[in-house]
C-alpha cells in the first residue's frame, strides 16, 4: 500500500502553547501536523493564518499539512509560500474555475498541491485536477463538514475513498473529522493513507498508542 502518514490537527492544541504542542506530537509519533486555516466565510468558524504558520516554522522543522478551508485560496498561496507551508490542499467547490492556475502557483512557491472536498461533492468532480497536466498530488475526502473538530465520522463518505483508490492505486488520499480508534478501520480499509485526527488524539490520555494505533490499522 501507500506508506502511512498520521497528522495530528494542532485545531485541537492549546493553541497559545503551539510550538511546545506540536513538538508533543511529533515526539508521539506524528508524521505531519495538520494546520486548519478558515477565513469565517467559507467555513463558519476562524483560526490561523500565514502569520501563525511563519512563527510555528522557526520552531519546527515538521511538515505542515495546510488545509485551506477559505474562499478565496489564491490569495494565500504567496503568504502562505513564504511563512514555510508544505502542503497547500484548497476546496474544489472554490476552485471550480481557476483550479489550473492555484496548482500551478503552489507548485511554484515550493509547497505540494492538494484537493478537498466536502461530504456532499461528488468525487467525480476532482477526477480532472488528478489527471490534469498539472495535477495535484493529494486528495482530501472531509468525513465531516468542514469547520469544526470534535464532530461525527461520516460512514457514507468512504464510498469515494474506495472509488478514489480503486482508480488511483498510489494517490495519497487523506481523510479528515470524526477519526479515531473506532474509525479508523473503516477509513483504512477503504484506501485512505493520511489520517487527520484531532479530538481524538490530543483527548486521548496517551497520544502516542492512538497514533500508533492509526498507524496499524493503515499499515495492515
Ligand atoms: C474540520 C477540520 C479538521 C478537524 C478534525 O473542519 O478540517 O481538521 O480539526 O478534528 P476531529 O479529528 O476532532 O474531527
Ligand atoms: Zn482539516
Amino acid at each position: 500500500g501507500v506508506a502511512a502518514k498520521i497528522a495530528p490537527s494542532m485545531l485541537s492544541s492549546d493553541f497559545a502553547n503551539l510550538a511546545s504542542e506540536a513538538q508533543r506530537m511529533l515526539d508521539c509519533g506524528a508524521d505531519w501536523l495538520h494546520m486548519d486555516i478558515m477565513d469565517g466565510h467559507f467555513v463558519p468558524n476562524l483560526t490561523i493564518g500565514a502569520p501563525v504558520i511563519e512563527s510555528l516554522r522557526k520552531h519546527t522543522k515538521a511538515y505542515l499539512d495546510c488545509h485551506l478551508m477559505v474562499t478565496n485560496p489564491l490569495d494565500y498561496v504567496e503568504p502562505l509560500g513564504k511563512a514555510g507551508a508544505s502542503g497547500f490542499t484548497f476546496h474544489v467547490e472554490v476552485s471550480r474555475d481557476n483550479w489550473g492556475e492555484l496548482v500551478q502557483r503552489i507548485k511554484s512557491k515550493g509547497m505540494r498541491p492538494g484537493v478537498s472536498l466536502k461530504p456532499g461533492t461528488p468525487i467525480e468532480e476532482v477526477y480532472p485536477l488528478v489527471e490534469g497536466e498539472n495535477p495535484v498530488e493529494m486528495v482530501l475526502v472531509m468525513t465531516v463538514e468542514p469547520g469544526f473538530g470534535g464532530q461525527k465520522f461520516m460512514p457514507e463518505t468512504m464510498d469515494k475513498v474506495r472509488a478514489l483508490r480503486k482508480k488511483y492505486p498510489s494517490l495519497d488520499i487523506e481523510v479528515d473529522g470524526g477519526l479515531g480508534p473506532s474509525t479508523i478501520d473503516m477509513a483504512a480499509s477503504a484506501g485512505a493513507n493520511c489520517i487527520v485526527a484531532g479530538s481524538s488524539v490530543f483527548g486521548a490520555p496517551d497520544s502516542a498508542q492512538v497514533i500508533s494505533l492509526m498507524r496499524k490499522s493503515v499499515e495492515e
